[in-house]
């Protein structure tokens, strides 16, 4: 085989296909072109149902935000397209089960707006210890709230931060810069960062703490985890603040105790019930109290947020591109690998059958083929196998390994 005949099997980084859509941000189309993927097309918009279907047919890869629904109908049409990007942190767009069972991984990027989250976590609790919200409410409507009264610093107060995640413990690091004492409580054992102290157990957290923070995930143990009995026992005069999920705290109970005057105020930026766009109305019990900021769900929206998503999923398409490695994937087995500068890699994604290994083996023995590498991950209907091989051309074998039974797709690495 010649050189010429193994880059027709190998598709060189300039003609791999990659399709952008919904107004990614320039950072993505940077980094491909830093790591030689020139062949980009890019949309403003979301593309209509013809559209979408024409420019996915011939994508390798595609990019998309939270307005591209991408079926199991639209997946079927699309036989080039190795991966998705969801440039969004969620992956409710995509049927993920569909794509795996194609063979297609579908990255996202869930921790691109961590900091822009715990930085206006820092600044509500800040708002809220000096009594902004209601000196604010008041100064639209004409009133002069001219007092200390109710009114603190944050430094040396304490910080009770529920879920030290991501978001969490850069809350947590935020807030001992600004002179906090920081108190933590996860389910699962975490280190410290700087002087947090961890909590054993929420009790312990809610009646310790001035200002209380959620971060947790959206999970039956967290659904209603501040409830009438947990606000009871947070200290009078303390604050509580949710950008975490809408379902983990209990707006009832909520507004309860800042009717009782127990809490001084609240910041909550996510909601049981949320408008599906920014045309639909807003309502919510709580738009009674000025003591409360109310956010639209922007814990996590900056342009610098956009711009770290950008560039993550970017970063992870080209690594399954050129190395195959699907660390990441929502929607399949986890595979991390270096490069195979020295031959030939072959990726093989199949169906999670007795036998197919043997047979894919069965490929480079039968030609006196040495594998330098072999991984390989399943899950119950999927299997995804990686072989390194010490030469550099084998004839023959990317059509042997699409021949196979219960191959979905192959690719090679050169
Ligand atoms: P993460 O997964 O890094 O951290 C979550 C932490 O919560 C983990 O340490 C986990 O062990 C802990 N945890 C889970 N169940 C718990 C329980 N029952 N009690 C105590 N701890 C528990 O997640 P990350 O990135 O820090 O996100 C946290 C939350 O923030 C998520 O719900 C996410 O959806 C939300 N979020 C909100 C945004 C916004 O715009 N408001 C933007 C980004 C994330």
């Amino acid at each position: 085989m010649t050189d010429k005949m193994v880059k027709e099997y190998s598709l060189e980084k300039n003609r791999i296909k990659v399709v952008l859509l919904e107004g990614i941000h320039k950072s993505a189309t940077e980094f491909f072109n830093a790591n030689g993927y020139t062949n980009i097309e890019s949309f403003p918009e979301a593309l209509d149902d013809n559209r979408l279907r024409e420019k996915i047919r011939t994508a390798n890869l595609i990019g998309i935000r939270s307005r591209t629904l991408l079926t199991k109908d639209i997946l079927a049409g699309a036989p080039k397209l190795i991966a998705v990007g969801c440039f969004s942190i969620g992956t409710n767009q995509v049927d993920g089960h569909a794509a795996r069972l194609l063979g297609i991984p579908v990255f996202n990027a869930p921790f691109s707006n961590t900091r822009s989250v715990a930085e206006l976590v820092i600044a509500e609790m800040i708002l809220l210890l000096r009594n902004i919200p209601v000196k604010n409410a008041a100064a639209h409507r004409g009133k002069w709230l001219k007092s200390a009264a109710n009114c603190f610093e944050v430094r040396g107060k304490s910080l009770g931060i529920i879920g030290y995640g991501h978001i969490g413990s850069q809350v947590s690091i935020l807030a001992e810069a600004l002179g906090m004492d920081v108190y933590y409580y996860d389910i699962v054992k975490k280190l410290s960062l700087g002087k947090a102290v961890s909590c054993s157990s929420l009790d312990e957290l809610l009646s310790v703490a001035h200002v209380v923070t959620l971060h947790v995930p959206e999970t039956p143990l967290t659904r209603n985890m501040i409830c009438e009995r947990e606000l009871s026992v947070m200290r009078k005069g303390s604050c509580l603040i949710n950008a975490s999920r809408g379902s983990v705290v209990n707006i009832q109970a909520l507004s309860q105790a800042l009717r009782s005057g127990h809490l001084l105020g609240a910041a909550l930026d996510v909601f049981p019930e949320e408008p599906a766009s920014s045309n639909d109305p807003f309502t919510s019990e709580l738009q009674q109290f000025d003591n409360v900021i109310l956010s639209p769900h922007v814990g996590g929206s900056t342009m610098e947020a956009q711009e770290n998503i950008g560039t993550e999923v970017a970063e992870k398409l080209v690594k399954y591109s050129d190395t195959g490695a699907t660390i990441g994937a929502t929607n399949f087995v986890q595979i991390s690998l270096q490069p195979n500068n020295n031959a030939q890699r072959f990726l093989h994604i199949h169906r999670n059958e007795p036998g197919v290994l043997k047979e894919i083996n069965y490929v480079f023995t039968s030609k006196g083929i040495n594998i330098a590498g072999e991984y390989l991950q399943t899950d119950p209907e999927v299997g995804y196998v990686i072989i390194d091989t010490e030469s550099r051309l084998s004839p023959g074998v990317l059509d042997e390994l699409r021949a196979i039974r219960g191959t979905i797709r192959v690719r090679m690495l050169y």
